[in-house]
């Protein structure tokens, strides 16, 4: 076209570019109307298409398509694996396990596994690490720990033995559950750096939260969500 050619002449001042860039807008908008207008009619028709499939298609029950016996999630729970997770101990000390630990093995094993996480008494503050202060601080006494507000010494042996590290759950030996307990009770000012705890003498530990709760005593029935 004569336009095109004139464009490409060497010489072309700058307005008969501006002309000429306008002429090809207004040829582009017609081409850009017909696309529209192509598409709103197609969808249209498509539409109507799929009103008239479902008006005369038989509606198939999904749960009539026979389902496979087994989808190929997970695996069978065996004995063993469920006695590796049957292993909750109570407050009173029920189904805490044989063996035992003092604070000095516990450090050892707070810092190699826990510390990263959970900082030391003087870093753990402050809510910038992984995991939770566990150090009581008399300073801050709002913030919540295993310390100040856990009320049975029990349930630290069982978080920790099921649940820490957090990123190798049920990877402690009880000896080092035992041990690592034995460490946050004496850093919390509960235990001193050498005795020893085991299945008897942890639930005998009295933790200062432990008047702060009462017994949940209710059977059952509308109240209990
Ligand atoms: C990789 C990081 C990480 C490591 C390592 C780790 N923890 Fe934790 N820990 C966490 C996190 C995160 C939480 C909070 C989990 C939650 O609330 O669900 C937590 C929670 C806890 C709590 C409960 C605290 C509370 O007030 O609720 C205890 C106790 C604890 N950890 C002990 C330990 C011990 C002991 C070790 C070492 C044997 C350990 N953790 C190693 C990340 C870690």
């Amino acid at each position: 076209m004569h336009w095109r050619r004139a464009a490409c002449r060497p010489g072309n001042t700058e307005e008969g570019i501006r002309t000429l860039n306008f002429l090809k807008a207004m040829f582009k908008l017609p081409l850009v109307f017909c696309i529209v207008m192509f598409w709103i009619a197609c969808s249209n028709n498509k539409t109507k298409d799929n009103a008239a499939i479902f008006r005369n298609s038989t509606v198939i029950s999904i749960d009539s398509a026979g389902w496979p016996q087994s989808f190929g999630f997970g695996k069978t729970a065996t004995a063993a694996i469920i006695a590796a997770m049957d292993k909750d101990v109570s407050p009173d000390g029920k189904g805490l396990p044989h063996g035992s630990g003092n604070a000095v093995t516990g450090s050892l094993v707070y810092a190699n596994k826990c510390v990263t996480c959970h900082g030391t008494n003087n870093t753990s503050a402050g809510g910038k690490l992984p995991g939770p202060p566990l150090f009581a601080n008399p300073d801050s006494p709002q913030i919540k720990t295993i310390g100040n507000y856990w009320p049975y010494a029990t349930t630290i042996f069982d978080y920790v033995r099921r649940s820490m590290p957090y990123n190798a759950p049920g990877s402690l030996t009880d000896n080092e559950v035992y041990a690592v307990t034995a460490y946050l009770l004496h850093a919390n000012k509960l235990l001193d750096t050498v005795t020893s705890i085991d299945a008897t003498s942890l639930p005998k530990i009295i933790m200062p939260a432990q008047k702060r709760f009462v017994a949940d005593d209710r059977k059952g029935g509308p109240e209990v969500k």
